[in-house]
């Protein structure tokens, strides 16, 4: 079989002896259908036995062997070698640690911080005694439109890529994280769950306002998950049960209010309307650059052409959701 020389410059640091991380090249004949995780283990085997790494199923399936291969994190057992050698049009990859994580060894890390969060969440189901029956004999259903709502929040392996690429975990400690927060929406949504949407107190306690909607989480999920749209839906849930003494949710319930009024955005009235004086303060200079530059509307926004049939479009969409 035809084989392509690819050079692996892979992240090399031990806390315990060296004073700071290096990368060190390792140049390997790579054929058609490699995993990185079998480039990794001939490394292990023929060129450095010292190299460390994580993993277990080889099947993308145990979530534990997400490392970062040219700057994005991916499961090294279900990424192919000449596929990202066409990728990036290069031979050399690049291999390191994910992100958000102390390294523990080379492409090892510590993970405890994030499974902490999780745990803090709690990720299981609590049974509720009016919904799940007591004996074994009595099944506990759960119709396909309500598993529709939380289906694929059941796909996540824990692997832990959507942290790593986080722009909220990276700016605020205290953040949930992505799939802890999904965690939580997928039980707050299910009919047998005892918490139901008070669970979206823990995504309150969590920070979840604070996700910036980058939707990182999702570009790297490999189970095609979008954890952000767990979150978005439990920032949904947060303002149903009137936790909305928040500037997130104010802003949220001032765009509605906005689109209700007129179908139009106020952008003068969100600032006000989101966090009061404080917010037109904060705001100033920029909200008179936009009225310099013709950005801005006037306060008094006159409804659009059809804003009947908008306001009719959004009513029916809340029934939906
Ligand atoms: S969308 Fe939110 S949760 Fe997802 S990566 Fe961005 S900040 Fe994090
Ligand atoms: S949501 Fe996706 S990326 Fe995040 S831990 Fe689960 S499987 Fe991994
Ligand atoms: S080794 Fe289990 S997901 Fe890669």
């Amino acid at each position: 079989m035809e084989k392509r020389e690819v050079t692996f410059r892979i992240f090399r640091f031990n806390p315990k002896r060296d004073e700071k991380p290096c990368y060190r090249d390792y140049k390997l004949p790579v054929p058609k259908g490699m995993t990185i995780l079998e480039a990794l283990q001939f490394i292990k085997d023929n060129l450095d036995p010292t190299l460390s790494f994580r993993a277990f199923c080889r099947s993308a399936i145990c979530g534990s062997c997400a490392v970062k291969i040219n700057g994005f994190p991916k499961l090294a057992c279900k990424t192919q070698v000449l596929n990202e050698v066409e990728k990036f049009g290069t031979d050399i990859l690049t291999v390191e640690p994910i992100d958000n994580f102390p390294v523990i060894r080379d492409l090892i890390v510590d993970w405890e911080p994030a499974i902490e969060k999780l745990r803090e969440v709690y990720p299981y189901l609590i049974p509720d005694p009016e919904v799940v029956p007591h004996t074994l004999e009595e099944e506990s259903r759960v119709y396909p439109g309500e598993l529709k709502k939380f289906d694929i929040f059941t796909d996540c392996i824990l692997c832990t890529s959507c942290y790593s690429a986080c722009t909220a975990v990276k700016i605020d400690e205290e953040y949930g994280g992505p799939f802890q927060l999904a965690r939580s929406y997928r039980f707050a949504v299910d009919p047998r769950d005892a918490l139901k949407k008070e669970r979206a107190k823990v995504g309150l306690a969590f920070n979840m306002w604070n996700c910036v909607r980058c939707e990182k989480c999702a570009d790297v999920c490999p189970k095609h998950i979008a954890p952000v749209d767990g979150i978005m839906k439990l920032r949904g849930l947060s303002i149903e049960i009137g936790k909305r003494d928040n500037p997130g949710a104010r802003h949220v319930m001032a765009f509605y209010k906005s689109l209700l009024e007129s179908g139009m955005l106020n952008e003068v009235l969100l600032p006000l309307r989101t966090k009061g004086i404080k917010g037109i303060i904060e705001n100033l200079p920029l909200g008179v650059m936009m009225i310099l530059k013709g950005k801005a509307h006037s306060p008094i926004v006159k409804p659009i052409d059809e804003h009947e049939t908008l306001v009719g479009v959004m009513k029916a969409a809340m029934e939906v959701e």
